[in-house]
């Protein structure tokens, strides 16, 4: 009875290798993502807009029912390595999406590289991912840091301010979007005049506000996200800077985050790839369904989430399901217009969003679109070579 049984098994475990081998049976999706930290919303966001459009597409993409393995990344870059070979050689996934925290996507990109694995990006925007990692199996759904940087050095030179202090954490995602701030904004004429940092994912701001205030600058850039945003947020208007120096931040400052900001991020003006007032068809289709699924209101992560899942559906139905023909999975996406809620966005050589850049500006609950404030803004790509 006993080896009936262990045959039986035994030929079960064959015929899903088999299948797996042959990319007919489950595509199994490793998602890592955050499941605990300062990043933990953002983690649950951006899996349930993946989730959604799977769900939307039936539950399959390229035609395979999808299975999803998860592992909790911590934002923990020390972590990443180990994280990213489990599911690579332990669970055997046939596509990677993650992650939210730069120091962890470099790590992931580094492994897809080596291994060939299909990765999409749906947050993280370490410039190096389709920069000098650029590989033809790593896509990314959401933004490098530069682009949100960039835009708002425009728009703050734009309103006249001279002299800029920047406040971030210390690490990939926070000197990358100071220093795309840096390059529009110097440009422009003006000047940062001090860069402030703290190690990630600390939150104690205390002696950095009290410098800010000490140093009167025009206006203040900050890269924030996540629940270190809501704090600084929080810690700015108590500081009673708010009313005396204008804060600007790529727009991570104010998504996701303004049920626990509530009054103290009223009226702060942020540049994102998405604003919660789009009103495009597509966004309201968006929006209420996710709303519906989740009985919670999208962002900017949600969206990034489901945009991963359509790109890898694109990318799968040319092939029908093949995980192998990368080539032509490539060849798909690249050539694709991702239907987007943010609005219709292609992907620049280096497989990072061409996508047009929003002001927005916080009333009650809501991002509001004020503008476009960059069209169709690629990012440089520096250092790709494909
Ligand atoms: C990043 O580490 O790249 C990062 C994290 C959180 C965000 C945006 C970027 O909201």
């Amino acid at each position: 009875m006993k080896t009936v049984r262990t045959a039986a098994l035994l030929a079960a475990a064959l015929a899903s290798s088999v299948a797996q081998a042959q990319n007919t049976g489950k595509l199994k999706v490793g998602l890592m993502l955050p499941a605990t930290g300062t990043f933990a919303a953002l983690g649950t966001a951006i899996e349930n807009g993946f989730r959604l459009h799977v769900t939307e597409q039936g539950g399959k993409l390229g035609g395979r029912e999808v299975e999803f393995v998860k592992v909790d990344d911590e934002s923990d870059p020390a972590k990443a390595t180990d994280n990213v070979n489990k599911l690579i050689k332990r669970d055997n996934v046939d596509v990677l999406v993650g992650t939210v925290h730069s120091g962890v996507a470099m790590a992931m990109a580094k492994v897809a590289k080596e291994t060939g694995t299909l990765l999409v990006v749906p947050n993280a925007g370490a410039d190096a991912v389709t920069g000098p990692m650029c590989a033809p199996n790593i896509f990314r759904s959401s933004f490098s840091n530069w682009q949100p940087g960039y835009a708002m050095g425009e728009v703050v030179a734009k309103k006249g301010h001279k002299k800029v202090v920047t406040i971030t954490w210390k690490y990939a995602a926070g000197d990358e979007s100071v220093r795309g701030f840096k390059e529009a904004f110097e440009k422009a004429g003006g000047q940062v005049v001090k860069e402030l940092s703290l190690p990630f994912p600390n939150v104690e701001f205390q002696a950095l506000l009290t410098e800010i205030a000490a140093a009167k600058p025009d206006a203040v850039y900050t890269f924030f996200a996540g629940g270190g945003a809501v704090k600084f947020v929080k810690d700015y208007a108590a500081a009673g800077l708010k009313k005396n120096i204008p804060l600007y931040g790529a727009g991570f400052l104010t998504d996701g985050t303004l049920e626990a900001q509530g009054a103290d991020a009223d009226g702060l003006l942020t540049t994102l790839h998405y604003a919660d007032s789009l009103g495009t068809p597509k966004d309201n289709a968006f929006r209420l369904a996710y709303a519906k699924s989740f009985k919670l209101q999208p962002d900017v992560y949600a969206v990034q989430g489901y945009d991963a899942a359509q790109m890898l559906g694109i990318g799968l139905a040319a092939v029908k399901g093949d995980t192998s023909k990368k080539a032509e999975i490539a060849a798909a996406i690249e050539k694709a217009k991702i239907d987007s809620p943010r609005g219709a966005f292609s992907v620049s050589k280096a497989h990072n969003p061409v996508q047009d850049i929003y002001l927005r500006q916080v009333s009650g609950k809501e991002n509001k679109l004020v503008s476009v404030a960059s069209k169709s803004l690629a990012d440089p790509g520096r250092g790709c070579k494909l």
